[in-house]
This record gives C-alpha cells, sequence and structure tokens, in this order.
C-alpha cells in the first residue's frame, strides 16, 4: 500500500476513536502509572504527552505502515465456572460438546503471528471463560513476560477459583505492568466465589489487582441473523460498548488455522460456536493477512457479525449482572 492510502486511515472518523484515540488514551494511562505518591508528577507529565505528542506520534506510525494494537483479548478457553445468561462473550451459547481449550503452543503462535506483523500491544487481557481454567497459565506468562512487543497485560476472573501457587510465583516475579482483575459478582447469589482467599494471596504476594464492580450490566439480547440493512448494522455497530474489545481466538485447520483477530467477544465466540467460513472478511487472519490489513480492520465502519446482535443504536435494557444460568442459549437463524 503506498504512504498517500495511509493516510486515507487518519481521515476515518471510526479508524481515529478506534485506533488513535485508544493509543493515546492507553499511553496516557501507561505513563500515568499506578496509584502512589509518584503519580503527582507522572500524571501531569503524561496529560503533556497527550496534549502536545501523542496524537503526532502515533498518526506518524500509521503514515509508515507500523501497526500499534491498543487492546486486545485472548480467549484462552470458552469453559467457564458460571454460566451468566447475558455473559457479553456468549459462554451461555457452548455446550460441553463445543468448548474450546487454546493449547499452550497453539496460544502461542497466534501470538507470534500477531506479533510478526505489528511493532507492539499496548495491553494484552487474558480472558475466556474464566481464564484461570487454562492450566498451562504459568508458561503462558513465562512467554509474555518475554517479549518486549507486549507492554502490560492482566488476566480477568470470575474469582471462582484459588489462583494456583505456581501463577502467584510467576505474577510476582512479573517485570512488567500486569495485574489481575477480579470481576465482582459477590451480589449474586447461589455462587460460590474465593474473592477472600484470592486478595489474601495476591496481597502476600504483591500482585497488584482490582476489583471490577459493576452491579448492572448491559443486557445481551437472544442471538440471532436479524438480516437488518448495513445502514442499521452502521448505526448499531457505532453505538455499540464493544466496538473496542478486539478478540484473538484459535483457529480453524482450513480457515485461519493461527487463529483470527476479531471486533469483540461476540464475534469470536460466534466465530467458534458457527464455523469460521461465514464470517470470512470481517477477521483478521493471523497466518495469511498482511500487517495492512490489520489496519483496515480498525478502519471498517461495521462487521457482518454485528447482524446477529440487538441494535445498539436503541435504547439499551440494564440487568444485574452475572445472574445465572442452567440453560444452553441456541442461535437463532
Ligand atoms: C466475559 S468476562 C470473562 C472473564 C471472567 N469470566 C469474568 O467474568 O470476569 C470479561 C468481563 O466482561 C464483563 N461482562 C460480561 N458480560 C457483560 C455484559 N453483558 N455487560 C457488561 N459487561 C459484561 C464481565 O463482568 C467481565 O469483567
Ligand atoms: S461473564 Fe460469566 S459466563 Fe461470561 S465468562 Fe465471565 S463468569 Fe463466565
Ligand atoms: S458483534 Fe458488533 S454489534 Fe455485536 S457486540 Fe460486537 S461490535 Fe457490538
Amino acid at each position: 500500500m503506498r504512504e498517500k492510502n495511509y493516510r486515507q486511515f487518519l481521515e476515518n472518523p471510526t479508524f481515529v476513536s478506534r485506533y488513535i484515540d485508544q493509543n493515546i488514551n492507553w499511553y496516557v494511562s501507561y505513563l500515568a502509572g499506578r496509584r502512589g505518591i509518584g503519580r503527582l508528577w507522572r500524571y501531569p507529565f503524561a496529560h503533556l504527552m497527550k496534549s502536545f505528542f501523542l496524537k503526532n506520534y502515533f498518526e506518524k506510525r500509521v503514515i509508515c505502515g507500523i501497526v500499534d494494537i491498543p487492546y486486545v483479548e485472548i480467549v484462552l478457553t470458552t469453559k467457564c465456572t458460571l454460566r451468566c445468561e447475558h455473559c457479553a462473550n456468549l459462554m451461555q451459547y457452548f455446550s460441553n460438546k463445543m468448548q474450546y481449550t487454546g493449547t499452550l503452543a497453539g496460544v502461542i503462535e497466534s501470538l507470534e503471528c500477531l506479533m510478526s506483523k505489528i511493532s507492539s500491544i499496548g495491553k494484552l487481557r487474558l480472558i475466556g471463560g474464566e481464564p484461570f481454567l487454562f492450566k498451562e497459565m504459568p508458561q503462558l506468562l513465562d512467554y509474555i513476560e518475554s517479549k518486549k512487543q507486549i507492554l502490560t497485560y492482566d488476566i480477568v476472573t470470575n474469582a471462582s477459583i484459588d489462583i494456583k501457587e505456581p501463577v502467584l510465583q510467576r505474577l510476582k516475579k512479573s517485570k512488567k505492568n500486569c495485574k489481575v482483575s477480579i470481576s465482582d459478582y459477590s451480589h449474586v447469589s447461589g455462587v460460590r466465589l474465593k474473592q477472600m482467599s484470592i486478595f489474601e494471596n495476591l496481597k502476600k504476594y504483591n500482585i497488584p489487582f482490582t476489583l471490577l464492580k459493576s452491579e448492572t450490566w448491559v443486557k445481551t439480547e437472544k442471538i440471532y441473523k436479524r438480516g437488518r440493512s448495513k445502514e442499521q448494522n452502521i448505526a448499531s455497530f457505532l453505538a455499540c460498548y464493544q466496538k473496542k474489545c478486539t478478540s484473538l481466538i484459535g483457529g480453524e485447520n482450513h480457515l485461519a488455522p493461527k487463529g483470527g483477530m476479531f471486533v469483540c467477544g461476540v464475534a469470536s465466540s460466534l466465530a467458534k460456536l458457527k464455523g469460521f467460513a461465514e464470517f470470512q472478511g470481517d477477521y483478521v487472519d493471523l497466518m495469511n493477512d498482511e500487517t495492512d490489513k490489520i489496519l483496515e480492520f480498525y478502519a471498517r465502519d461495521f462487521y457482518q457479525v454485528c447482524d446477529y446482535c440487538q441494535d445498539f443504536s436503541k435504547p439499551i435494557e440494564a440487568v444485574t449482572s452475572a445472574i445465572q444460568t442452567r440453560e444452553v442459549l441456541q442461535i437463532g437463524q
């Protein structure tokens, strides 16, 4: 692609908000750092950088065809210890037979393929399902720690299982800006959580963590193909709260064998549930697509998969977070 084509991305408002602004915001919080006395001077410095430098910096890199991924979630497994009726990653649609769990080699291969095309990942989020069901977590963390291109990472857990000793040991030794993010489902009746022992262990090993408090969620309406017009899907996508998520998942042998990078957790889960074929063109094929495809991916104004979701441009209902269901939900036609 010639230089003038890269410049076109900078004139695309969706690209600017999903890529340039997200990179700037991520970098500001990275520079400002963790809470503590050092923030007194780091915070104004980060904002000076934002005002005078960062926009120009990230724009110049786009013009040179250099890709910095601001944020990406990697789905280690679709298995979960809970079954939330409104899970934004659609775990409530996976039957036992359909479950996906990556292998250590497979997850590393996906990340290697992605990193061969890009310069950096601002924040990598390890996610599921429940990511602590991924047995080779210590080895995966060893790998992540060894990669300069991955600048920060976190693991998001529902706090239903204790974090095992080898994982605690690995996180304790971390040289990166990393943390455990704990979704707070303590208001949900009938679920057994290990929050207290998890907090104790994280404090004992001096591992940074945050409690993600959110008593209400966006209601995830039933998933089925709506058959909306392109214009309606664009409006829905632009209003969607998940449009900046970016979700990487292991692939299929014949299509995207090393995995794909999708717009969000709905998209990566649907590709697993319905097969990658239906969503060709919607995702970055980590093995075969060129670097430019990643910038194009961020410039899209909707994805075919958005037609499976409720219309986010209409008023959205809130529900109590993490309400449980026993049912395996079915995707409609
Ligand atoms: C899909 S979960 C996966 C990680 C882990 N199982 C957990 O629940 O923390 C990732 C994050 O998405 C949030 N989430 C899930 N469904 C949501 C929804 N419908 N609306 C808003 N946030 C949601 C969860 O609270 C959690 O912090
Ligand atoms: S939101 Fe609930 S169902 Fe979804 S992954 Fe997290 S704990 Fe599991
Ligand atoms: S598929 Fe599209 S509309 Fe649905 S949650 Fe993801 S970004 Fe939003």
